[in-house]
């Protein structure tokens, strides 16, 4: 068992970065209930505890309190903003509600040589998110960081290793904050640094097979990352109970339904059911022409033919996701606020409910980035585990206007050769997002002596960090060359290639 650090939760909206970045550490942590028994922590054989922020002030009478015994434990504590104002409340200092509520990047004055500080500067930016503050140090703590608005920032007892502070050292937003925090774990707790993301998926295939036990449980396979490394995990747990569908709706790329067939069928003996409803959406989509209708009855025929797949696999009582943690990218601000980054969770619109299946969700608690090193540890190659993201109605919403297999078959191999380019040049992997739109209007363009009249395919390229912004991407002209040259000689029905150069906003990624 890796050392483990006890993050107890107090309702912040950051407990699940703090726990991140004591991953990020090499250091195993474990969120728990902030009343749990301080017998059970020191059962668990915890060897640091961290209280988490949180929405109340330590005076509301729904104020969630820790166990008094924890700070009898002998083991060492961070206090983060409420978690600061918890200490100074249980352990005789006095906080007040604050005359102006702290929000936002406030400037840390560091003094001393508090351990916690180790290496770092004297003054750092930090983000603070509080109303209430410590105006009475409780006994034998004393400050060693003060921000404009607080004298008492950071405050230690070093002979109890209790620390606190008001800001938030775990949110992007605090220069070197996991600085702060590697210190808490490795100079003050004396984590050795133990773990690793092998250990996690060793956790999560002995936790889904006690979960299991001898269930079947069904998932739905799109290709991309976050259902690939879930199907991927869950088979190494449990194998053959683990069934995958795969729809193919007739709106994938070209040879998209191949390689997922080939890579989890032939090279991971995963069980795939693939439906091919490719005519069954082309029916229903027949002369539809608004791009919110297209969507809405995608969505509608994708949920029939799942349903109707896991009817005919038998009794199952789990539902697979690869749902994360709240998609937070850590490197966005939208305005200031880190809980900006916070994405609401998403599922198969109401399928778990109906179907009376319990939801397997062994990567929830992860990020982004973490998923794709998990997928990367179970040996999934690159072209899945960096892959860019693609739009669930794929690409009906590429092709703008009433869709045909005439005009998706000329998208699809205009589409194919632009990412044959991207990836020849290496400017795959250095976008977000690098696609080809089917434009249905006709130009005029001339073949040899003949008279061209045909379809218009544009290109877009952007760059993102969470796809709220985007930008256009300034692509070398001679690949930009390359792949016009390629479409209009090698795609028959196109005469044109155009380059989207807009933003988002005011426009968006896709074009419908
Ligand atoms: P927009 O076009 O809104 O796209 O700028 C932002 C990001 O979301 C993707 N996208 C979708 N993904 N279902 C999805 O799973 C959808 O209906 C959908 N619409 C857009 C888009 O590819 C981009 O990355």
């Amino acid at each position: 068992m890796p050392q483990t650090i006890a993050v107890l939760d107090f309702g912040s909206q950051f407990t699940q970065v703090i726990a991140r970045r004591i991953r990020e550490c090499q250091v195993y942590s474990k969120i728990y209930h902030y009343a749990t028994p301080a017998a059970q922590l020191k059962a668990d054989g915890v060897i640091g505890i961290i209280f988490s922020g949180g929405p109340q002030s330590v005076y509301s009478p729904k104020a969630p309190h820790p166990d008094r015994a924890v700070f009898e434990l002998g083991i060492p504590i961070l206090g983060i903003c409420y978690g600061l104002q918890l200490m100074g409340h249980f352990l005789g200092g006095k906080v007040a509600k604050g005359e102006r509520r702290e929000y936002g990047l406030g400037k840390l004055d560091i003094s001393g040589n508090s351990p916690l500080f180790k290496g770092l500067p004297h003054s750092l930016r930090v983000w603070n998110s509080h109303g209430d503050k410590l105006t009475k140090l409780p006994k034998g703590f004393h400050p060693v960081a003060r921000t404009e608005n607080s004298e008492f920032a950071a405050i230690e007892d070093p002979a109890r290793r209790f620390y606190a502070i008001q800001f938030h050292p775990e949110v992007f937003h605090s220069e070197r904050g996991i600085e702060i925090i590697r210190n808490y774990l490795k100079g003050i707790c004396g984590c050795t640094g133990d773990w690793s993301m092998s250990d996690f998926i060793e956790r999560k295939i002995q936790e889904i097979r006690e979960t299991v036990g001898k269930s079947r449980v069904i998932l739905g396979l799109s290709g991309g990352v976050d259902s690939s490394v879930a199907a991927a995990l869950i088979h190494r747990a449990i194998g053959k109970q683990l069934t995958c569908v795969f729809v193919d709706n007739g709106l994938l790329r070209k040879g998209e339904r191949e390689y997922v067939v080939s890579l989890y069928k032939r090279n991971f003996k995963i069980d795939l059911r693939v439906e091919d409803a490719t005519a069954l959406f082309m029916r229903r989509l027949k002369g539809v022409q608004e791009p919110e209708e297209k969507r809405k009855i995608i969505g509608r025929t994708f949920v029939t033919v799942f349903e109707k797949s896991l009817k005919s696999i038998g009794k199952a009582e789990f539902l697979g996701q690869g749902t994360l943690y709240p998609d937070v990218i850590e490197s966005v601000s939208i305005g200031n606020n880190p809980a900006s980054l916070i994405k609401s969770h998403h599922n198969v619109g109401g399928l778990p409910e109906r179907m009376k299946l319990k939801l397997l969700e062994p990567l929830r608690e992860l990020f982004k980035d973490e998923v794709r090193a998990v997928g990367t540890a179970l040996g999934l190659p690159r072209e899945v585990v960096w892959r860019q993201p693609f739009p669930g109605p794929g690409l009906g919403v590429r092709l703008l206007g009433d869709i045909t297999e005439e005009k998706l078959s000329i998208l699809r191999d205009a589409d194919a050769i632009l990412h044959d380019e991207m990836m020849n040049s290496g400017w795959y992997w250095k976008v977000w997002q690098s696609f080809c739109v089917f434009l249905p209007v006709k130009s005029v363009g001339v073949i040899g002596d003949e008279r061209n009249y045909a379809y218009v395919i544009a290109v877009r390229v952007v760059e993102s960090i969470d796809a709220m912004t985007a930008d256009w991407t300034r692509l070398p002209y001679d690949l930009l060359q390359t792949v016009s040259n390629r479409i209009t000689n090698e795609v028959r029905g196109v005469s044109r290639v155009v380059l989207d150069i807009s933003s988002k906003p005011p426009a968006t990624i896709e074009w419908e």
